[in-house]
């Protein structure tokens, strides 16, 4: 994928709860990041356990302006070659923000828009910065199996050559995001959940005695003949042992220390049973397809545990496996994901094709179901 003439892409990310505008600049397969901003809500829905998305939507209309300001200080917009912005999947309010935003900034300055999946952010994700030595143009990477594990979605596809993605696995109910958000809130620790019970399972394992957890959860249709995941009976099985113990009773000081040992108990083998499940079925596609390259992304992916875990894995069963991860600022929602896909799907297009995104601001509308 040569491209002589830098390509240089705004990306516009409000699918869920961060507000995210980035500045991309790709050249011969290479990607570099100008800048890449990112407003987080998390304080603003903390004190709700979860994401409401009234406030999410309000609050990327208060922070869209300010993304935009800052990023017309750092470079002119009419430079621009390309807008990228997630048309899908998530909260409609607030990908309602995004395209509105990109649909004005595409008439305005007459630029191409291109509507991008957020999956497919999440996946090129792997392609960005110094970090990943990924060939975008090297055909012998094929075919991949790229595994997205967010707050929303755990997705298994096959990637027979760049920009050809397949489906061959999903969630049938929570996703794997979502049950380390659940079982933190059950636990109270917060939202969100995936980093709190990360560090409880750190403080656990830097503890010098009972390092193993002394609890067994169960690893959800980890024998299935398919590639599908179920993560939803593992909220469960720990709801029934919060509730079976003392934990909600315990008043006295001892007792709260039983109860944070009790805590992190649970966090360690709930993150492993959640790291076991995606690590043997992603293996087990691999294996099948024959795969080159092994990606991981999505919000789940800042996990370091899965990441060394898939990382070592895949070089002991399946090598000579590549395995790409992005950096972990990359992995959970920002817009140069979205910004990196754009650029992929436009560097594909005949000039007639790219000539057509001028008009997109007039038909592209967000699709809170889209699917990859
Ligand atoms: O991709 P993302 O930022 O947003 C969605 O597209 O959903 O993913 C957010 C999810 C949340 O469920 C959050 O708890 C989880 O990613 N997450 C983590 C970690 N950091 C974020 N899960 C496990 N360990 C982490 N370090
Ligand atoms: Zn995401």
């Amino acid at each position: 994928m040569k491209n002589k003439q830098p390509l240089i892409i705004l990306g516009i990310e409000t699918s869920c709860d961060e507000t995210a505008g980035s500045i991309l600049k790709f050249k011969n397969g290479k990607f570099k990041i100008i800048l890449n901003l990112v407003s987080s809500q998390i304080p603003l829905h903390r004190r709700y356990g979860g994401i409401i998305p009234e406030i999410a939507a309000r609050a990327h209309l208060k922070n869209m302006p300010l993304i935009i300001k800052r990023i017309s200080q750092k470079i002119n917009l009419k430079k621009i070659d390309l807008i990228a912005v997630t048309r899908g999947p998530g909260l409609i309010i607030s990908l309602l923000v995004g395209v509105e935003t990109a649909k004005t900034l595409s008439y305005l300055f007459k630029k191409p828009l291109m509507g991008i999946n957020h999956l497919e952010g999440h996946l090129a994700a792997n392609f960005i910065g110094g970090n990943s030595k990924f060939q975008i143009s090297n055909s012998k990477s094929f075919p991949a199996v790229s595994l997205i594990v967010s707050g929303g979605h755990t997705e298994l596809g096959l990637m027979e050559k760049m920009g050809r993605y397949k489906k061959i696995g999903q969630t049938r109910d929570d996703a794997a995001g979502e049950c380390f958000d659940k079982i933190a809130k059950l636990l109270n620790l917060g939202y969100p959940g995936g980093p709190a019970i990360a560090e409880r399972v750190r403080q656990w394992k830097s503890q010098t005695t009972n390092r193993k957890p002394q609890i067994h959860l169960p690893r959800p249709m980890i024998n299935s003949h398919d590639f599908d995941f179920s993560f939803s009976g593992l909220k469960t099985a720990v709801l029934y042992l919060v509730k079976k113990s003392s934990f909600a009773k315990a008043t006295e000081d001892k007792n709260k220390i039983k109860n944070q040992n009790f805590i992190k108990n649970i966090c360690t083998e709930a993150q492993q049973a959640i790291i076991d499940v995606l690590i043997y079925k992603t293996i087990k596609a691999a294996k099948k397809y024959q795969a080159k390259t092994v990606f991981l992304s999505g919000g789940v992916a800042a996990n370091l545990e899965l990441r060394q875990q898939m990382e070592m894995t895949a070089k002991k069963i399946i090598p000579p496996v590549d395995f790409f991860v992005p950096a972990r600022n990359l992995c959970t929602d920002n817009a140069a994901m979205v910004a990196a896909a754009g650029a992929l799907k436009y560097s594909r297009l005949k000039p007639d094709q790219k000539a057509k995104l001028k008009n997109t601001w007039q038909t592209i509308k967000p699709d809170p179901n889209l699917s990859l």
